[in-house]
């Protein structure tokens, strides 16, 4: 049940990239839920489609799928001017993802550009895609990008993405103050484990949820439990409403105290062999290219 009215959210327009599924669905399902009208991006047009149709059902709200791939910032720039010809969005949410437990080592320039193209680089233009705009046009916007507690402790064996998300967060610190004279808000949310599919497949790819269990308890988490998605979507939808004006810069952790608790999360990977890593990689390697088979862009 949503701690909610229902009518919060009446009159904004939300981007939410890689809203098509995870975390990213379920909070552009709680701005439909709430009265945004919802734009979702995804470089899987199909599965765009599907989520957009479903959500409307389920919500009776307006969600418009888009097909943009974040590492293009041709795409972006093309799909913002045409969102913002029928209105200014009024929120932005930086949720578009990539990433992969590996050896270090064993990433090669290629490897790394995968993960960086897409959180920091992609996270970034489409950022001042829609900032730009706002600043031109006069109008209130507010940013809410999606890192980990990885910005604050470093992140053994997914070095890219801790890289990558601590720009982002120094993003959110710097453009709080930036653009905050202009009506400006901008945010970050680091969520702890909330379980979805394309996450937990490159992160806890089955082989190494076998070796060491890892995934499959939440025995290290203070509050005993991996979080749900609407506790997420709450946090999402409070940082948006009207009467938190005065809130920006801030990067929340929504973990169970997870990070205080345990530091990194990758640590005890320290333990695995060569053996092990090379069924870790291929398994994450045949996730990837099962998705690229179904992406249209
Ligand atoms: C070493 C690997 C590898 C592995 C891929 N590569 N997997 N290297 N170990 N396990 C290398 C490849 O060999 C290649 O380099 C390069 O990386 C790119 O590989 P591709 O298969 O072409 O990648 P691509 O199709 O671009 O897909 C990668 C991806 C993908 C974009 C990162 O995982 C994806 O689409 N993810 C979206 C969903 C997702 O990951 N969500 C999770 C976000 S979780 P070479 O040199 O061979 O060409 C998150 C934080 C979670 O952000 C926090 C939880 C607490």
């Amino acid at each position: 049940m949503s701690m909610f009215r229902p009518d919060l959210l009446n009159g904004h327009k939300i981007l939410v990239t890689g809203g098509g599924t995870g975390l990213g669905k379920s909070m552009a399902e709680a701005y439909a839920a709430h009265g945004a009208e919802v734009v979702i991006w995804g470089r899987r047009g199909p599965v765009l489609a599907e989520a957009a149709a479903e959500m409307q059902e389920k919500t009776g709200g307006t969600v418009i799928p888009m097909a943009v791939d974040i590492r293009n910032a041709g795409a972006i720039d093309e799909a913002m001017e045409e969102i913002f010809a029928t209105g200014p969005l009024t929120g932005l949410v930086n949720n578009a993802a990539g990433n992969f437990i590996s050896r270090t080592e064993d990433l090669s320039a290629n490897a790394f550009n995968a993960i960086a193209s897409i959180v920091a680089h992609g996270t970034f233009n489409t950022t001042v895609a829609a900032g730009k705009r706002w600043i031109a046009g006069g109008h209130r916007g507010s940013i809410i990008s999606i890192v980990t507690t990885w910005v604050w402790t470093g992140s053994p064996f997914t070095v890219p993405s801790a890289m990558s998300k601590a720009g982002v967060a120094a993003m959110t610190q710097s453009l709080a103050v930036e653009w905050g004279p202009k009506g400006i808000r901008a945010n970050a949310i680091a969520p702890g484990p909330f379980p979805t599919k394309g996450a937990w497949e490159r992160l806890m790819p089955e082989p190494l949820a076998k070796k060491t269990g890892a995934g499959t308890g939440a025995s290290d988490i203070p509050m005993r439990r991996f979080g749900e998605h609407e506790e997420l979507a709450n946090l999402a939808i409070f940082l948006m409403a009207p009467g938190c004006d005065y809130l920006s810069g801030e990067v929340i952790a929504i973990d169970g105290a997870q990070w205080l608790a345990s530091g990194g999360n990758f640590h005890q990977l320290t333990k695995l062999d060569a053996e092990d890593w090379e069924m870790i990689g291929q398994a994450i390697r045949s996730t990837n290219q099962k998705d690229r088979s179904q992406r249209t862009t």
